[in-house]
């Protein structure tokens, strides 16, 4: 099996994600890092602990990670979308598991120790984790099969401002660490979920499923599903689970594009963009691999059968 290290913020859409992991056969979850994000790190860490008891993986390892952003406090969280407690505000009650007491960026550092070469690690959430890990040893991308990141907007339409999206927007100092540091990284972007739709018809019907797991989503999502209804029709978008469909089925990728992105992290108006050489101005290397379209099928396939599962 192909090991797996999620570095991730729960947050509604990170949940999917996870359930899509857990759902893999193809791979082995060896770890959940956790950032502090979508809201702070108490209730990231919680709710990461709550998943995996709700998918009957209370086995996997939860280390809790940074608190907030390397350099500067945050704009905002994302509270207002994923609810106060960043799985909706229903009351679920606290896991029973705890997490385990080493720091997420050391995990990291160690797992790809263990599984160097074969370890393909996703990033979910703000890059604090991860940046950190970087910094304590630059070699770490030498023992990654595969890095993928959710983060950043390729053409400017930002998520958090008019050209940011909240990943890179929260913490633009981590993010240029991992930009500038791995020599390749995979790129699933806010406007590639954009252009990855899923029809609120279908998304009703796969969470009306008989299973645990279904129950459970419908419950966390319910929240952040009318809000992105109020305001974006029709179609639901979840960013952390396309990320995660193209590093669990690479082959689902339809088009890419390999081009130099960097991130702006000062500017009045632009901190926290990441900036793709489209025309190759600068003659940088290119280091990230942008997904720009993935078979839409496969993506939806996972999603189903992520929420079914027993
Ligand atoms: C990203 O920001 C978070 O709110 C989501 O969980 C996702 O990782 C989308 O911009
Ligand atoms: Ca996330």
């Amino acid at each position: 099996k192909i090991p797996l290290l999620i570095d991730t913020d729960p947050g509604v859409d990170d949940a999917l994600a996870l359930l899509m992991a857990f759902n893999s056969p193809a791979h082995e979850v060896v770890g959940l890092t956790i950032a502090a994000g979508n809201v702070g790190l108490a209730h990231t860490v919680r709710n990461a602990l709550k998943l995996c008891e709700v998918a009957g993986r209370a086995d996997v390892p939860v280390f809790p990670g940074c608190g907030g952003p390397l350099v500067h406090a945050p704009r905002e969280d994302a509270a207002h979308v994923h609810g106060r407690d960043g799985f909706g505000d229903v009351g679920y009650p606290d896991p029973a598991a705890r997490p385990a007491a080493e720091h997420a960026a050391l995990a990291i550092l160690r797992l790809s120790h263990e599984h160097a070469g074969r370890l393909v690690l996703v990033a979910l959430g703000p890059l604090t984790n991860l940046a950190l890990a970087l910094r304590l040893d630059p070699t770490l991308p030498q023992r990654l099969a595969r890095l993928v990141v959710m983060g950043g907007a390729v053409s400017a339409h930002g998520n958090i401002t008019p050209v940011a999206e909240f990943n890179v927007g929260f913490d633009p100092e981590a993010a240029h660490v991992v930009f500038s540091g791995f020599p390749r990284l995979d790129l699933a972007d806010w406007e590639a979920t954009l252009a990855h739709g899923l029809h609120m018809r279908r998304v009703e019907q796969w969470l009306a499923a008989d299973s645990p797991r279904a129950r459970f989503y419908e419950a966390i999502s319910r929240r952040t599903r009318h809000w992105s209804e109020d305001r974006r029709g029709e179609h639901w978008h979840s960013a952390d689970a396309l990320a995660m469909a193209w590093a669990l089925e690479p082959e689902g990728a339809l088009e890419l594009a390999e081009r130099p992105v960097a991130v702006e992290t000062e500017g009045r108006l632009a901190r926290g963009l990441t900036a793709v050489d489209w025309n190759r101005q600068t003659g940088a290397p290119d280091n990230a691999r942008i997904l720009l379209r993935y078979d839409q099928a496969r993506f939806e396939a996972r999603i189903q059968a992520a929420l079914a599962a027993a």
